[in-house]
């Protein structure tokens, strides 16, 4: 099993915050995730004038590491410089159901340097995966 590596992951969320795009909001965010094979991928929020427009850090560093190649990933870390730790919003927990397993530790920090983690499965219980799409498509072929 690969090790997570926290303080990498720490370091590469607090750095993509930085770059957060949040003119409307005033909430930077930065996420970092490590893949399966130890590399470390980050993204920032990046806001729009057009409110809905808007795409979170998790989905950027999600596409960041998918367009690198990676399609398997072990952990997650969410920083904010909010006193109160941000888990991740509901669309961003449908994306990273896609490619993470159930019980990989998804978490979260602030700079005051508290750290919270909770298993994907506590985030998002009984998710819609690809294998529902699998079931589905093996049936029609079947039938
Ligand atoms: N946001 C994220 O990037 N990730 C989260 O986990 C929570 C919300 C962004 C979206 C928007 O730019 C700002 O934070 C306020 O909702």
């Amino acid at each position: 099993m690969t090790a997570i590596n926290w303080a990498a992951l720490n370091a590469a969320a607090k750095a993509a915050s930085e770059q957060a795009y949040a003119p409307y909001s005033q909430f930077p965010v930065g996420v970092a995730v490590q893949a399966e094979n130890g590399e470390i991928y980050a993204g920032c929020n990046v806001e729009n004038a057009s409110y809905g427009g808007t795409v979170c850090a998790e989905r950027n560093a999600i596409a960041a590491a998918v367009v690198a190649g990676e399609r398997k990933f072990v952990a997650l870390l969410v920083y904010t410089p909010q006193s109160k730790l941000t888990p991740p919003c509901g669309i961003c927990r449908q994306v990273i159901a896609e490619f993470f397993m159930p019980d990989a530790p998804i978490a979260s920090s602030n700079h005051l340097g508290q750290q919270q983690s909770w298993s994907l499965q506590q985030l998002l219980p009984d998710a819609f995966t690809p294998t529902y799409l699998a079931a589905s498509a093996k049936i029609s072929k079947d039938s």
